[in-house]
């Protein structure tokens, strides 16, 4: 008799391979089912079918190999959306919530101009647009497919003040739009440095180089960004970018070196340096 309570005991099998087994297993379970966590708690005792045990067991294998459940399941919760993913780009991160945070406690005018770089699914630009209608936002990634996946995403969530670009970093804004000047860029570049060891390990083995990697040092991106920013943000304008745990200071120095001013480093819920934000000298 295969109850939901006695597949989700199978949750120890998964100890090795993740540090989040019952709450993979839940996920992968739900997705079979098509029901959500409370359900599967409210009902421990719910027989399955031959055919639903047949789809977990296929799934909970794919787990058990490492991959990450947003891969198997196809979405991500990030903010207040759930976002489909796709081996081409990164799967939103908790952390990266804390820009989105950021963000939005900025004094901003109503109907501001935002640009997210590196957008992947979508995450920063969305969840903005979501909370911020009156935002104009463009969203751009290098990735073809990401570019389209941000644009699935932003069709299904509705969110029509979002245009999403396929851009290296600012090059087709510096042709598209020469005038124009945003109040606010945000960006999740890649920052992690080429011969890290974690790069091996756990879900990112299954994420492409392209939204991981910058650089032997892990800055390439984000010197770039941090020093061509300045040329496309209005008076005042505020720019707030994600980066390593040991990135802060020196993220510091170059937001610094760019000519921001208010430069300060915000810690994620475990404690390390995650996000910088600056703003330009000037008023509105
Ligand atoms: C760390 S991922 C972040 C994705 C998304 N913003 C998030 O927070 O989940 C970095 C993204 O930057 C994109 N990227 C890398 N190099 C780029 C470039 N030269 N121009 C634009 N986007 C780039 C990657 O394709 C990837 O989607």
């Amino acid at each position: 008799m295969t109850t939901i309570a006695s597949l989700l005991q199978r949750s120890t099998e998964l100890q090795s391979a993740s540090d989040s087994a019952l709450l993979d297993t839940e996920l992968l379970l739900c997705h079979c089912l098509n029901v959500d966590r409370t359900w599967l708690k409210t009902w421990p005792d719910h027989m399955l079918q031959d055919a639903q045990i047949a789809e977990f067991e296929r799934l909970f294998s794919r787990r058990l190999q490492g991959e990450p459940v947003a891969f198997i399941t196809g979405t991500q919760g990030f903010w207040t959306l759930d976002l489909c993913v796709s081996p081409h780009t990164l799967i939103p991160r908790p952390e990266t919530e804390l820009v989105v945070e950021n963000a939005l406690e900025l004094a901003l005018p109503e109907e501001s101009q935002v640009l997210d770089l590196g957008t992947g699914t979508g995450a920063i630009a969305l969840a903005l647009a979501a909370e911020r209608p009156a935002w104009q936002i463009i969203a751009v990634d290098l990735q073809a497919e990401a570019v389209e996946l941000a644009e699935h995403n932003r069709e299904v969530n509705h969110l029509p003040n979002v245009t999403v670009l396929q851009s290296d970093w600012f090059s087709a804004l510096a042709a598209a739009q020469s005038e124009r000047k945003f109040d606010l860029i945000v960006s999740n570049p890649p920052y992690i440095e080429a011969e890290d060891d974690h790069l091996l390990i756990g879900d990112v083995r299954f994420e492409p180089t392209s939204a991981l990697v910058a650089g032997a040092d892990g800055l390439d991106d984000l010197r770039l960004i941090i020093g061509q920013s300045s040329g496309f943000l209005r008076q005042a304008g505020w720019l707030i970018v994600e980066h390593g745990y040991n990135q802060g200071s020196i993220v510091r120095d170059l937001f610094t070196a760019a000519g921001f001013q208010s430069v300060a480093t915000q810690a994620d819920y475990n404690g390390l340096d995650r996000v910088t934000l600056g703003c330009l000298p000037g008023s509105y």
